[in-house]
C-alpha cells in the first residue's frame, strides 16, 4: 500500500483531485476533482445507483434540494445533537476536536455524569506544540449556516444539508403517492452533504463538503435484523466489484451502549487506508425513529397501508449509508502500483524494490492505477503507431469516434508509443488500441491491456463490442 504523500502528488500530477480554491492559497477541507478524478467519482456513483437501483425492481431514487425548510433539522436532531466536541490550544491558538485529539494520543474523552459535558483525560497534549494548556472540550454544531432572502435574522435561517437522508425521508408519502412501491422498498439519492468538521483531515478523507449515496429501505416492523443482515451482505460484495479487496475490508459491528437509542443494529463497512482502518459507510436498522419525527413535527402521518393485510403501520428503515469522496480515495489507494517492466514492455513486469534508486538493466519503472474497468477514468486509449502518416492518423481517428459511442475514450499521438502507453498507465486506462501498418492492409488493431502488458490483434470492427463488454 502507498503511504499518503505519494497518492497526493499522483492525483495533484494527473489531474484527480486538487486543492479547493488553489490559486487563493487553498480553503481547509475542501478539495476539486479535476477531469481524472470527476470521471471516476461519476463511475463509483454509476455503479453505486446500478447496483443499488437499477438493477432492482425494489428501489426509486429521488433528487431533493440541498436546502431544506429548517424544522427538518429541529426533527431530524440535527440542531440540537449534531455536535463534536472542540478545543482550543491557548499556547499555539489552535483548534481541535478533542475526541481525535485524545484517541491519536492512546486516550478516551470522557463525559461529565449527566452526559451533557466532556471531560479532557489528563496529561492530553496539543498535537502542533505540545501545550497541555488546552481549554475545556465544549459542543461545537457541525451545521454550516445560511439565510434565505434579503433579511439575515433567526427566522431567515437554513442549514445546508449535513446529511442526504432527511431529504428521503421527507418525499416519503410523495414516494408512495406517486409510485406503485410496496414495503418493503427503499428510495436512494446521491448528493451533496457539508459539515462545518472541526479538524478536516487524511487529504479528502474527512472534508466540509463531500458527496453521499444513501439509501432509505422501508420495512415491516419486526424484519428489522433481517433486512439489517440482508444490506451488509450485499453492500460488502458490491465495494470488491470497484475493486477493493476482501481481505482489506472490514465490518465495525456496533456494541449496544454505542448505538443510538432508537437503532437496533449498525454496521460500519471499514477499508484499510494507509492512514488506517476507517470508515467508508455505515448500515444501521434505525426503527420508526426518522418518519416518526417527521410525523411528530410536521403533523403529517408518515404510515403505509398495507394492502394485503389492510394494517396501516410506520415503517422501519434500514439505512445504508457511503461517503463518495471516502470510496473514490479508498479505489485510488488500491489502484496504485509501482513496477519494474522489461524495456519495451516484452515480458512479464516485476514489483518494484523499495528504496531501489532504478530499475536492474533492461527494465524501466513504470506508474500503474490498476483500476477495474467499471471505474476506471477513461476506459480505453487510441494511438495510431506515428502521427506524421496521414493514413494511420485518420483511421485511428474513426476508431476513436466510434469507441467514444461506448465510453471515456482518450486520443493520443504524441511521443514514443512505449511513452503513451506509460501515460495511459499512470492514469489507469486499462486498454490501449494501436493502429500500425497492418491495419492498413486488414483493418485489424493491436490491443493492449494495461495490468499483464499483453498485446493481441484483433479485428477493429470487434474493438467496440470488446470494450463493451470490459466496462460492464
Ligand atoms: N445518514 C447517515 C449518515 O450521514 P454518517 O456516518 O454520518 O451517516 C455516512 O455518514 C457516510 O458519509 C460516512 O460513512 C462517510 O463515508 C461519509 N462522510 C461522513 N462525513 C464525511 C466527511 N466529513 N467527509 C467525507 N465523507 C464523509
Amino acid at each position: 500500500m502507498p503511504d499518503m504523500d505519494t497518492i497526493v502528488s499522483l492525483c495533484k500530477r494527473r489531474g484527480f483531485v486538487f486543492q479547493g480554491s488553489e490559486i487563493y492559497g487553498g480553503i481547509g477541507g475542501f478539495w476539486d476533482y479535476g477531469p481524472l478524478g470527476c470521471e471516476l467519482k461519476r463511475n463509483i456513483r454509476d455503479a453505486w445507483w446500478k447496483a443499488v437501483v437499477r438493477a432492482r425492481d425494489d428501489v426509486v431514487g429521488v433528487d431533493a434540494s440541498i436546502i431544506m425548510h429548517p424544522r427538518v433539522w429541529e426533527a431530524s436532531g440535527h440542531v440540537g445533537g449534531f455536535q463534536d466536541p472542540m478545543l482550543d490550544c491557548r499556547a499555539c491558538k489552535k483548534r481541535f476536536r478533542a475526541d481525535q485529539l485524545c484517541e491519536d494520543q492512546g486516550q478516551k474523552l470522557g463525559k461529565t455524569p449527566d452526559g451533557n459535558g466532556y471531560v479532557l483525560p489528563p496529561g492530553v497534549q496539543c498535537s502542533a506544540c505540545g501545550s497541555t494548556d488546552l481549554t475545556e472540550p465544549r459542543a461545537f454544531n457541525l451545521m454550516f449556516e445560511s439565510n434565505t432572502g434579503p433579511v439575515k435574522d433567526d427566522a431567515s435561517r437554513v442549514y445546508l444539508r449535513p446529511e442526504t437522508a432527511q431529504g428521503i425521508f421527507t418525499n416519503f408519502l410523495n414516494v408512495l403517492d406517486t409510485t406503485r412501491v410496496k414495503v418493503p422498498f427503499g428510495i436512494a439519492q446521491i448528493g451533496k452533504a457539508f459539515r462545518n468538521e472541526i479538524n478536516p483531515r487524511n487529504y479528502t478523507f474527512r472534508s466540509r463538503e463531500f458527496e453521499q449515496m444513501e439509501l432509505e429501505f422501508f420495512i415491516k416492523p419486526g424484519t428489522d435484523a433481517q433486512w439489517h443482515e440482508y444490506w451488509v451482505r450485499e453492500r460488502m460484495a458490491w465495494y470488491t466489484t470497484i475493486g477493493l479487496p476482501a481481505h482489506r475490508l472490514h465490518q465495525y459491528v456496533y456494541p449496544n451502549e454505542e448505538l443510538a437509542h432508537y437503532a437496533s443494529a449498525c454496521v460500519d463497512v471499514m477499508y484499510d487506508f494507509p492512514f488506517g482502518r476507517q470508515e467508508l459507510e455505515g448500515i444501521a436498522a434505525r426503527g420508526d425513529f426518522d418518519l416518526s419525527r417527521h410525523a411528530e413535527f410536521s403533523g403529517k402521518k408518515m404510515e403505509y397501508f398495507d394492502p394485503e393485510t389492510n394494517e396501516k403501520f410506520v415503517p422501519h428503515v434500514v439505512e445504508p449509508s457511503a461517503g463518495v469522496d471516502r470510496i473514490a480515495l479508498a479505489v485510488l489507494c488500491e489502484a496504485y502500483g509501482e513496477e519494474w517492466v522489461p524495456k519495451g514492455d516484452a515480458g512479464a513486469a516485476r514489483p518494484a524494490e523499495p528504496g531501489a534508486a532504478r530499475p536492474p538493466e533492461g527494465y524501466e519503472a513504470r506508474t500503474v492505477m490498476r483500476f477495474t474497468p467499471n471505474v476506471a477514468p477513461i476506459k480505453a486509449a487510441v494511438f495510431p503507431l506515428l502521427k506524421n502518416k496521414p493514413e494511420l492518423v485518420e483511421r485511428a481517428r474513426s476508431l476513436y469516434d466510434e469507441l467514444k459511442k461506448v465510453g471515456a475514450v482518450f486520443y493520443d499521438q504524441t511521443g514514443a508509443i512505449g511513452r503513451r502507453y506509460r501515460r495511459q498507465d499512470e492514469a489507469g486506462t486499462p486498454f490501449g488500441l494501436t493502429v500500425d501498418f497492418q491495419t492498413l492492409e486488414d483493418d485489424t488493431v493491436t490491443w493492449r491491456e494495461r495490468d499483464s502488458m499483453r498485446q493481441t490483434r484483433i479485428p477493429a470492427a470487434e474493438a467496440a463490442g470488446k470494450l463493451r463488454d470490459a466496462i460492464g
